[in-house]
């Protein structure tokens, strides 16, 4: 296994639209599976995509330990995902913080559905499909954006809303915390 480097923005691996996985089973799939557990474990992070780690491929990974789902929040156990389709459950949106690992030192306040549906395939080449809710629904909302070359600053509805992370004390705390995806919780 090894700790992979991590794109940062601007790089064009994390524009454009990432390829459909042919193969789930694949050997060079599983390694790539086996790195980015490692690279995210690495980093703190709650989930990490393929071409953050350079690999244009439609392949997540994500968990929502119970530390960080909050009072009452969904827990998520690791989480391998290929080919992911999301279907909202529903009009309503909440705004809460995030990061991301390749946005490095920014926060942003970013509207998600609050409730969905994902479903895809697992790393037997297996079908899943899952409801999710709050921040278990919008960390597979935002790995699954970096599948179609989307950050989150461009689902901001306001990015006076957009900040350093040492600049967060002048902001109110969300509902539930500062929630950071792909990056560490004590960074905020
Ligand atoms: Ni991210």
């Amino acid at each position: 296994m090894a700790i992979l480097k991590i794109a940062r923005m601007g790089h064009p691996v994390l524009r454009r639209v990432a390829d459909p996985v042919a193969d789930p089973t694949a050997p060079e799939i599983a390694r790539l599976i086996e790195d980015m557990i490692e690279t995210m474990r690495d980093a703190g992070g709650l989930g990490l995509a393929a071409p953050q780690v350079h690999v244009p491929l439609r392949l997540v990974i994500f968990h929502v330990p119970g530390e960080r789902a909050g009072a009452g929040g969904e827990t998520q156990a690791l989480t391998v995902l290929m080919n992911p389709v999301i279907e909202p459950l529903g009009p309503e949106r909440n705004a809460d913080w995030e990061g991301c690992l390749s946005v490095p030192g920014l926060r942003g306040q970013v509207p998600r559905f609050t409730r969905i549906r994902y479903s895809g395939l697992d790393r037997e080449g297996g079908s899943l499909s899952r409801e999710a809710a709050d921040l278990h629904a919008r960390v597979v909302q935002h790995e699954c954006d970096h599948l179609d070359g989307r950050l989150y600053p461009s689902r901001m509805g306001d990015l006076s809303f957009l900040t350093f992370e040492s600049e967060m004390r002048h902001f109110p705390r969300a509902k539930d915390g500062n929630e950071t995806l792909d990056e560490p919780a004590e960074a905020v």
